[in-house]
């Protein structure tokens, strides 16, 4: 599959590495730092790496250079929405069996992914090792694209919030299910108090009508408003970035591994994302 309007990535010949004509890209545009975006959320399956997926495809449509890593480390599943069989992924990076420019792959939809292996034990805390191997892959990523989108794990794990920590901002993606409501709350406060995040971007997935994803927004922020206590002259604001309407074209994309953006570019769902990628805050260096 091809993406329907390629990035200026995707017209570089299919034997050039993919880190090299980024750097190439990067410094012919003589652009600096990708903005780092991290998609969380608080309860797992609301939708973190189908927004990833999709909203990396709508950005890429719009012109950026995007890179998405799994940032699921342990229970990655990245590869499996978008088919893809990595030759090596960023536990091969991590200890030193392959080059990080081995690792990164095309993604159907014209944007670049470093996919993490699935089902390792090492992942489910965090180590020094771990904390200092994450580091130093996105100091490597970061000025050969203008965003990465860590599609993290649900929850406040420390190695969810370490990954969350490394990021310019972060995205929130929240379903209007109670649970879903509590978990996005938890998550919010956590990353507020802990990392001092005053501005949050949210996303609600799976609504069932128009306007109630900016209902879940005023819910959330007039619980954080009460209960998360701030330093003095400090406030923690939510972005509402938009809602995605449950839509079965979802299902089907997943269903048959595709991208739903290029699969069903019409559907409600894909029109939703295409809005959310243009509500994203603007790149610093553009
Ligand atoms: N807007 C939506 N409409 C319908 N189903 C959805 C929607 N978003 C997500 N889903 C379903 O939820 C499942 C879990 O989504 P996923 O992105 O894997 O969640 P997470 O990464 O947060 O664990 C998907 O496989 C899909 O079946
Ligand atoms: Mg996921």
């Amino acid at each position: 599959m091809t993406a329907p309007n390629p990035t200026p990535l995707s017209n570089v010949p299919a034997s050039a590495s993919p880190l090299a004509a980024a750097a190439a890209s990067a410094n012919a545009a003589n652009r600096t730092q990708a903005r780092i975006t991290a998609v969380t959320s608080g309860k797992g399956g609301v939708g973190k790496t189908m927004v990833s997926a999709n909203l990396a495809a709508a950005l890429a449509r719009r012109g950026e250079r995007v890179l998405v890593i799994d940032a699921d480390l342990g229970l990655a599943n990245l590869d499996v929405v978008l088919n893809l069989q990595p030759r090596a992924t960023l536990h091969d990076v991590f200890t030193g069996k392959v080059t990080l420019d081995a690792a990164l792959v095309d993604a159907p939809g014209g944007f670049h992914v470093l996919l993490a292996g699935s089902g390792l034990v090492e992942y489910s805390h965090l180590t020094p090792e771990v904390r200092e191997q994450l580091v130093a892959v996105l100091a490597k990523v970061r000025p050969r694209y203008d965003r990465v989108l860590l599609d993290t794990g649900a929850g406040i794990s420390d190695v969810v919030l370490f990954a969350v920590s490394l990021a310019d901002e972060v995205l929130v993606v929240a379903t209007p299910e109670p649970t879903a409501m509590a978990d996005a709350y938890a998550t919010i406060k956590v990353l507020a108090i802990q990392q001092g995040r005053e501005a949050i971007q949210l996303v609600v997935n799976q609504t069932q009508r128009l306007g109630e994803g900016r209902n879940v927004a005023q819910q959330l922020q007039t619980v954080i408003d009460r209960f998360v206590q701030m330093p003095a002259g400090h406030q923690v604001r939510l972005n509402y970035v938009g809602e995605i309407p449950s839509d079965n074209s979802v299902r089907h994309a997943v269903q048959r591994r595709q991208l739903l953006v290029a699969t069903y570019p019409g559907c409600p769902a894909a029109l939703a994302i295409g809005q959310v990628a243009g509500k994203l805050p603007v790149l610093a260096n553009r």
